[in-house]
């Protein structure tokens, strides 16, 4: 790693508020500026959602992954929805989220840090400011936070009323989480159980069936060894960790508080935020806002993003260049990982940043059916998440994790995986509001898949790895 010392931190001041003279893209266009305003003042006396303390937990373990001493999982809605909001989403979301980590947690053998899209994961950034169906053109759905999904003109006004709704299904799902976390849901030989119950169902059980048994071996083995749910909190509990794209920032600036344990902003929205790929311009608001909060916070990066401005923001988001400050969430399309990513990669080590790389293997790979259903095909995305892992194997480097969109339900959103969905069957379960999500066995599926191939790249030449068929 070059040692080379950060540059000179921003010397500009920041204030939660000074986001607002810098250019910003993506903005609803409220009609009525005096309910805006009401709206930030009534958020701005609401209880934070979370506490610093656990903000700069979740920094530490990022720190640890940013060294290669923990993997990462993230995932869950591309928009939560207020009319999707009920506790059986919430915790089979969950639910996938802890299987899957089970699995990375032996493929990876090190710790895997959680984090939900959830509680807090509503506002959308689009690529056109408005949808057209016939020939009515109305200003595009922009999430539940801010608009209606429904194509009428009443319901795509940005109404700031939203954001209290926002901010109350937030907090109740972060209870829930956080009694599933603590409560006994996420004991660890109950996961594994619903783990065995998936390969038994999957058309590739063969395959899964070697480390699921190798995974059993280790309980058992565990069991023997005294360490029980009884006896083992991290065996009967888990950490989980909230995190949602932060674009609409009068509600992020509205839920920003000093802590009064350190005297330090955070964005108390959620644990970790993150800059989505359209709204990362160095001079940007977005950029503004974050640079000023100390939660561990994320930013896309998609093909058009270059190493010179990548470094730009860095300078502005981590001046002292701390570990788990910065997530960098490469998301290229399979097409694209093995030309784009390395130079980025090899940029950022020059530099010396110390940061953690994880891989959207959706945003990237997007199409547009025949008839013009999006959608996303689970070999296209194992394939960016292997090209990712091939970028990260050669420059020396640690991939450290995944960012997926993807739900506990049994939706049909994305083709491929060992059910084989096909275009003609997107039909049938079609829920999401925004973007296709991999569904409960196509999340489980990528997990056995990225842990076989985890294993693979940490078994030395000519010793077995995981069985492969
Ligand atoms: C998203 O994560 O839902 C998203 C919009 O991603 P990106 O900013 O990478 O396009
Ligand atoms: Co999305």
């Amino acid at each position: 790693m070059n040692a080379t010392p950060p540059r000179a931190a921003t010397s500009r001041v920041w204030t939660p508020n000074t986001w607002r003279d810098c250019p910003i893209r993506q903005v609803p266009a409220y009609p009525d500026p005096m309910a805006l305003d009401a709206m930030e003042r009534r958020l701005g006396k609401f209880p934070p959602l979370v506490f610093a303390g656990e903000a700069r937990r979740l920094k530490a373990h990022l720190a640890a992954a940013a060294e290669g001493k923990a993997f990462v999982l993230q995932g869950g809605d591309c928009a939560e929805s207020f009319a999707d909001f009920t506790a059986n989403t919430i915790r089979d979301t969950f639910r996938v989220l802890l299987q899957m980590a089970v699995v990375l947690t032996f493929g990876a053998s090190l710790p895997v840090v959680k984090m939900g899209r959830m509680a807090g994961q509503f506002a959308k950034p689009r690529s056109s400011d408005t949808e057209t169906q016939g020939d009515v053109t109305l200003p595009s759905y922009r999430g539940d936070i801010i608009n209606g999904p429904e194509f009428t003109e009443a319901a795509r006004i940005p109404d700031p009323g939203r954001m209290e709704s926002g901010y109350f299904q937030s907090a109740s799902t972060l209870n829930l989480l956080r009694a599933f976390a603590s409560g006994g849901y996420a004991d660890l030989h109950e996961v594994h159980r619903w783990n065995l119950g998936f390969v038994e169902r999957s058309p590739l059980a063969g395959r899964y069936r070697d480390l699921a048994a190798r995974i059993d071996e280790t309980l058992a083995f565990m069991t023997a060894c005294g360490m029980t749910s009884a006896t083992t909190r991290d065996l009967r509990e888990t950490d989980f960790y909230v995190s949602h794209e932060a674009l609409l920032l009068p509600y992020e600036q509205a839920l920003t508080r000093v802590d009064s344990t350190t005297g330090e902003w955070y964005a108390c929205s959620a644990h970790f935020l993150w800059i989505g790929d359209r709204t990362r311009q160095p001079d940007g608001a977005h950029v503004e806002f974050l640079r000023g909060v100390k939660n561990p916070i994320g930013m896309k990066v998609g093909p058009s993003q270059e190493p010179d401005d990548l470094l730009r923001i860095l300078d502005v988001l981590n001046p002292m260049n701390e570990p788990g400050r910065i997530t960098l969430i490469s998301r290229m399309g399979a097409e694209k990982v093995g030309g784009k990513l390395p130079a980025l990669v090899r940029a950022v080590e020059k530099a010396g940043h110390k940061v953690v790389w994880l891989c959207d293997p959706m945003h990237g790979n997007t199409i547009s059916t025949v008839n013009k259903v999006k959608t996303r095909n689970f070999d296209a995305i194992l394939s960016e998440v292997r090209g990712f892992f091939d970028v990260h194997a050669a420059e020396g480097t640690w991939g450290a994790g995944v960012h997926v969109e993807m739900t506990g339900q049994d939706v049909t959103e994305c083709t491929g995986g060992a059910h084989a969905l096909s275009e003609a069957d997107l039909g049938a379960r079609y829920e999401t509001f925004c973007d296709p999500r991999l569904n409960a066995e196509q999340s489980l599926e990528l997990s056995f898949l990225v842990a076989e191939e985890l294993k693979q790249r940490r078994t030395p030449p000519g010793q077995p790895a995981i069985a492969a068929q």
